[in-house]
């Protein structure tokens, strides 16, 4: 977690020099489930015990002061401005903002001085991260905390939607504000019910590599992957009126087989990814509830081959991070989060944690020039106000 006097005092110093309120949400981990989330399917997220704080006061204005410690970069915007800021930093502010007004919270003006440490372009959702910590602050500060942990989750994702430009899903809003130490959440996106899995797999570690291809998920081929998904869907619901199809998880393998010709070979193929990743988490919930570790690394590996081969969502170095896994004997591995670089996941026996991850920073740095980020994961809480 960041360090909350490294916080202070750069707000201290960056604005009147009195202090504020201190609010930390975390980046997320997934198990398995990807890209299922916008298609009303499963997810198996965790959130880490790294993130984002904020340190903010509101300073009886209606002007929002902020200061991105990490970027050094300083904007001002009114709450009531119409377009908000460029800076892509404080958008995800002025976008809390405004998805808290919609709400029917008053915001007025505050100074905010945040900082991270869940890596950027990681995969990790350093993005939810900032709008729930933002969000969290905005309901202690304005809201009275009446606004609901589901709809801070909502204007996450909204933000994102209107104010950042990617169409994601709901997976890393809420698994930053919902999280819970030692606990996965496997989510239903369709219906939003959720379960909590404590996750201590004895005799095995879970472990990321970063790549360290940035991946931008913003105006990337990520929003054309939603397009593709949402084209069979239309295709299904015109050949069956009388069924309510709305995402892909109303539409069956028969229904793929008979919309063949009516949407592209592309379309077809993203959608047999989603399907069969539907009936994946599904595997692996049976088989942690059955402590067969060995079951759910099969279904891993399988869901990287599936985001590589069909979803084309991977990159060379990802690839090659995988096929490192498997030659080291790692029980289960794959690409994290929307994909197009950032980190695998990988689930590794113990005993063979300490060779896995000196191979690979052999074979990758031989390869790339440099070597992966090791990042063990600690599964930490959700949202919430330090003090
Ligand atoms: C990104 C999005 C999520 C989800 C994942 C892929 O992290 O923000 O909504 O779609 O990609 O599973």
């Amino acid at each position: 977690m960041v360090d909350i006097e490294f916080v202070r005092s750069r707000f201290i110093k960056h604005f009147d020099g009195q202090t504020g309120n201190i609010y930390f949400s975390p980046g997320r981990i997934n198990l398995i489930g990807e890209h299922t989330d916008y298609n009303g399917g499963y997810v198996f997220p965790g959130a880490v015990d790294t993130g984002v704080m904020a340190e903010v006061r509101p300073n009886g204005t209606n002007k929002v002061m902020a200061y991105s410690i990490d970027l050094k970069d300083r904007v001002e915007f009114d709450v009531n401005d119409p377009k908000g800021p460029n800076a892509t930093w404080a958008r995800f502010i002025y976008g809390m903002v405004k998805e808290f007004q919609l709400l029917g919270v008053d915001v007025k003006g505050f100074n905010i001085a945040f900082a991270g440490d869940v890596p950027l372009g990681a995969g990790m959702s350093s993005s939810a991260a900032m709008e729930s910590c933002f969000g969290c602050a905005l309901n202690d500060l304005f809201g009275n905390n009446k606004v609901s942990k589901w709809d801070i989750v909502l204007a996450g994702q909204a933000t994102e939607h209107k104010y950042i430009g990617c169409n994601c899903g709901i997976m890393d809003q809420f698994a930053s504000v919902f999280g819970e130490e030692g606990k996965l959440m496997r989510l239903d996106c369709n219906s939003r019910e959720f379960e909590y899995f404590p996750f201590k797999p004895v005799g095995y570690k879970l472990v990321l590599l970063n790549s360290c291809v940035k991946h931008e998920l913003a105006g990337s081929p990520y929003n054309d992957r939603r397009n593709s998904c949402e084209n069979v869907v239309k295709a299904v619901q015109a050949k069956h009126p009388e069924r309510s199809v709305n995402t892909l998880r109303d539409c069956t393998w028969e229904d793929l087989e008979e919309v063949k010709g009516d949407v592209s070979a592309e379309d077809i193929q993203r959608a047999t990814f989603v399907l069969g990743e539907k009936d994946r988490v599904l595997g692996v919930c049976d088989a942690l509830n059955a402590g067969d570790y060995e079951k759910v690394g099969e279904l891993m590996y399988e869901t990287h081959k599936g985001l590589s081969k069909d979803y084309e969502v991977s990159c060379e170095e990802l690839d090659y991070l995988n096929d490192i896994a498997k030659e080291c004997g790692v029980t289960g591995s794959r690409i994290m989060g929307g994909g197009f670089g950032g980190c695998t996941i990988n689930l590794v026996k113990d005993e063979l944690y300490d060779n896995f991850i000196k191979t690979a920073k052999e074979k990758f740095n031989a390869k790339y020039g440099h070597e992966p980020k090791v990042y063990n994961v600690v599964i930490g809480q959700g949202s919430r106000k330090i003090c």
